[in-house]
């Protein structure tokens, strides 16, 4: 009688345990989690802002359900610096149990959580990370953002083709900056320009004034910059205080200094700006247009290139368990990815079989004054864009 009761003891406990781990299998089943590792303090704060503020407006537009699939999106502040990444990286997937990790508003933290992709099989959607060599380091990374060359590039031959014939370049001073650094020069000495002073900013708290001071001295016909994300309106509130706006040097850089989060606080100093990148709130497509009016009525703010690439990276998560019909493994969300096009508020945009990077267009841009606003204003369009980065190994 005792040995029956025991027995019926220990059988009702594995079921127990049995369909508790059952149900917690059918939960996570129905479920798919996204850690969102983002900057939300430190001097890139207004980069996980924007992030958040996309990744939040695209699932207000397209509901919480996708495939018979709720999205949960897990956020954590890694503050931008790698060592953080990496170990929120490590436990949104070992305790989380999440399917995908996203964010990434800087190279080091990009390149920190790429082992662990690969390790777990969890596809790493980078959604802000520029530098070129960040896709070859897991094949279970896909990017939705840009590489630096892209614009770089097009900067470079830009310049030599429009009468600039001498530039100093002020680059911040890490991986991104010194691909926009090579890029742009390549392309700007290959078309006859020459480079008469380059400076390189720290990528924490810089003080750019001493650096400015040296650009202005060295009297090109244009300064060069990159900077990235959050960095532009501080820089060019110094660049006017020191009257550079005045001395008829002449601005240009990719267009992460001219982001439109920042760009109407920055003044009349940076009219005529002109940059090479991948997006402008100005954009005249009506996709953008709604885009644009549903970011500012939700923040009452002007959303920038990144918040872009937030709306873009949850489109592509969207999109691929549509395509995997709900299948949330990492091989098969991957393999989902490669090669998808879509219509993006910056335009058409597309990932690259190959390489799982971006192809997108590159616009020429000049800050103008429309309405009372400062405008990015897209003057001419490079089509399909492929990472020059890549193209070139
Ligand atoms: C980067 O760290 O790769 C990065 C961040 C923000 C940018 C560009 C590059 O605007």
């Amino acid at each position: 009688m005792f040995i029956r009761t025991k027995t019926a003891l220990r059988l009702a406990i594995g079921a127990a345990l049995a369909s508790a781990v059952a149900f917690t299998a059918a939960q996570a089943q129905d479920t798919v989690k996204i850690g969102l590792i983002v900057p939300m303090t430190g001097g890139q704060a207004s980069t996980g802002k924007q992030l958040d503020n996309a990744v939040k407006l695209y699932m207000q537009q397209h509901g919480d359900t996708v495939a018979g699939k709720k999205i949960e999106v897990i956020l954590k502040d890694d503050a931008a610096l790698p060592d953080n990444t990496k170990r929120l990286a490590q436990e949104l997937i070992v305790n989380d149990k999440v399917n995908i990790i996203a964010g990434f508003g800087v190279t080091p933290a990009a390149l920190a959580a790429a082992p662990l992709a690969t390790q777990a099989k969890v596809p790493e959607v980078v959604m802000v990370a520029g530098t070129s060599i960040i896709t070859e380091k897991s094949p279970y990374i896909v990017r939705t953002s840009f590489t630096l060359p892209q614009s770089a590039a097009i900067m470079g031959d830009w310049a030599a083709k429009n009468g600039i014939k001498k530039v100093a370049t002020l680059t911040s001073d890490y991986a991104p900056g010194n691909d926009a650094l090579k890029f742009f020069k390549d392309h700007f000495t290959a078309g006859g320009g020459q480079i008469v002073e380059e400076v390189k900013t720290p990528l924490a708290n810089p003080d750019f004034a001493p650096f400015l001071q040296r650009m202005k001295d060295a009297k090109p016909d244009a300064i060069f910059i990159f900077v990235p994300a959050g960095q532009g309106g501080n820089l060019m509130k110094q660049y006017a205080e020191r009257g550079l706006d005045k001395s008829g040097i002449k601005v240009i850089g990719t267009g992460d200094v001219m982001d439109d989060d920042l760009l109407n606080g920055m003044g009349d100093a940076v009219l005529g700006a002109v940059t090479a990148h991948n997006y402008s709130a100005a954009h005249p497509s009506q996709m953008n247009k709604d885009f644009v009016a549903a970011y500012k009525k939700a923040y009452n703010a002007r959303p920038g290139f990144v918040a872009v690439f937030g709306y873009d990276g949850m489109h592509l998560i969207y999109e691929a368990l549509k395509k995997t019909g709900g299948k949330a493994d990492g091989d098969s969300l991957i393999a989902a990815m490669k090669g998808m096009s879509w219509e993006s508020p910056r335009g058409p945009i597309s990932i690259d079989p190959e390489t799982r990077d971006i192809v997108q267009n590159i616009y020429m841009r000049k800050v103008e004054k429309k309405d009372g606003e400062l405008w990015n204003v897209e003057f001419e369009t490079f089509k399909d864009v492929k990472d020059p980065g890549k193209a070139k190994k």
